[in-house]
């Protein structure tokens, strides 16, 4: 697929507020590279760096991109492919074309930065980067600045990744659209779970259908695949169980727009055509909890309290169901809830799943005055900061029977008098619940993005009805 750009004044207006907020010295961003994955040339499927995406929308490695902040000025560095490149990998743009989509002032070799990085260094003009996550570069960035790759790790500049989140945090219209692309192809891969999945089949056969939604436009996933029927196992990445009568099938998978924003969606479906009468009644419960903090949302009120807010809700239908006992503010004061509801609300989403979660959380979750909880689920949240309109955001409330928890908080004696734990072993192996859709903050109210996908329980059960017809 041939590259698609915004349009360059928008990467141009970027690169004169970040180099407005920064005011002096020299912004660097380095290109990822490709990765091999047992020797060069076998690489693993190549994805840029978000950031350098966001400043110049250019999708290829062994590049930097080089933002003066006193003169606005940027510079494109890099060296143009080869005949051997052509002959092995096809023509491409040259890196003249490409910084004419992004709007670039110049394009400048390799080595002509390297002299050029040199001469400020000397003349202790500050290099601004950002934290680096992939060796590659944190290399690429000590070989240009002269250093060690240690010293790299630590060094990277505060101002620049405060300024880089409250740039990227504001989603413009067109990366909304792309966001709402990328959701309604995920959309589209969650109906064929709702539709092919039988019991016999293999999680890896349905998430197979799943994956091959996407791959059939020419996108890939934003992330692994979650399709398990252990859906209490958050980030559960094995595909190898038999879907069997009476199990849920938890399914958190989305596409990557063509220009790299993610779609990041969960739906729970009964493997056979209807939930049981626990599962619609737990799966009534985080629906709700999913509608409540869907309704709280707005510019202006903090996600650190919506998400206590749907722990309150969480806590008070399991103890209307049996589970727990107590009243629901005191449970979720203990950190009780969390034994079912192990993790935050939501996070942040954009060009990655968990939108820059590489510059840090204590910068795109939360904020001046708002430390992060050192208690077990609620140290999971990523975003507890005040909502502003325009951020886009994931709502994931869910239910968890997590048998080794459970198993741990009972031998610990913890809670005893407010956690049912006869109840809950009595209902083990259950399974886990979440619910997941992706919202746009807007002045006074929360838009869910893309086309509806069915989470209601008649809704899905329609669905289930046609994979066995
Ligand atoms: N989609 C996986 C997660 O939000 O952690
Ligand atoms: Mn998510």
């Amino acid at each position: 697929m041939k590259q698609r750009f915004f349009e360059p004044s928008l990467y141009h207006t970027r690169r004169n507020k970040l180099a407005q907020a920064l005011q002096d010295g020299l912004i660097v961003f380095p290109s990822n590279e490709a990765a091999g994955m047992n020797y060069r040339d076998n690489t693993y499927p190549y994805r840029q760096d978000s950031s350098f995406l966001y400043f110049c929308g250019i999708d290829r490695p062994g590049l930097f991109l080089f933002i003066d902040s006193q003169s606005g000025e940027s510079i494109l560095a890099g060296d143009e492919s080869t005949m051997d490149d052509v002959v092995w990998t096809g023509p491409v743009e040259s890196l003249h074309e490409l910084s004419e989509h992004a709007g670039l002032d110049r394009v400048i070799t390799l080595a002509e930065a390297k002299n050029w990085i040199s001469n400020l260094i000397e003349r202790n003009i500050r290099i601004h980067y950002l934290p680096v996550y992939r060796g590659d570069q944190a290399f690429r960035l000590a070989a240009l600045l002269d250093t060690g790759a240690e010293a790299i790790s630590g060094n990277a500049s505060i101002p620049l990744i405060e300024a880089v989140v409250s740039l990227r945090e504001i989603k413009e219209e067109p990366e909304i659209k792309e966001l709402s692309d990328a959701i309604n192809i995920s959309r589209q891969m969650h109906i064929t779970m709702m539709k092919s999945a039988c019991a016999g089949m293999t999680e890896a056969e349905v998430m197979a259908r799943v994956r091959a939604e996407c791959l059939k436009h020419d996108l890939d996933i934003a992330y692994p695949i979650i399709l398990t029927v252990n859906g209490q196992t958050l980030h559960n990445h094995a595909y190898h169980n038999i879907l069997e009568h009476g199990q849920l099938l938890l399914g958190d998978f989305g596409s990557e727009s063509s220009m790299h924003y993610a779609g990041d969606i969960t739906r729970t479906i009964p493997v056979s055509r209807h939930f049981t009468p626990l599962q619609k009644d737990i799966y009534s419960l985080v629906l709700q909890t999913l509608s409540s903090s869907t309704a709280a949302i707005r510019e202006g009120i903090r996600y650190l309290d919506v998400h206590l807010q749907a722990a309150r809700i969480i806590a008070g239908g399991l103890k209307d169901l049996g589970f727990l006992n107590g009243n629901p503010d005191d449970l979720v004061a203990e950190g009780v809830h969390a034994l079912f509801f192990p993790h935050g609300l939501g996070h942040a989403l954009g060009l990655d799943v968990h939108d820059m979660e590489n510059l840090g959380e204590k910068y795109t979750g939360y904020e001046s005055g708002l430390e992060r909880s050192t208690q077990f689920g609620l140290r999971s949240l990523r975003m507890a900061k005040t909502l502003k309109a325009g951020m886009v955001l994931t709502v994931e409330p869910g239910i968890y029977f997590i048998p080794e928890l459970v198993a741990l908080w009972k031998k610990n004696h913890s809670y005893p008098g407010l956690v049912n734990y006869d109840r809950i072993e009595r209902n083990l192996p259950f399974g886990g619940i979440r619910i997941e859709d992706n919202v746009l903050v807007t002045p006074d109210r929360a838009q869910v993005l893309g086309d509806p996908i069915p989470k209601e329980i008649a809704d899905i059960e329609q669905y289930r009805e046609l994979a066995y017809s």
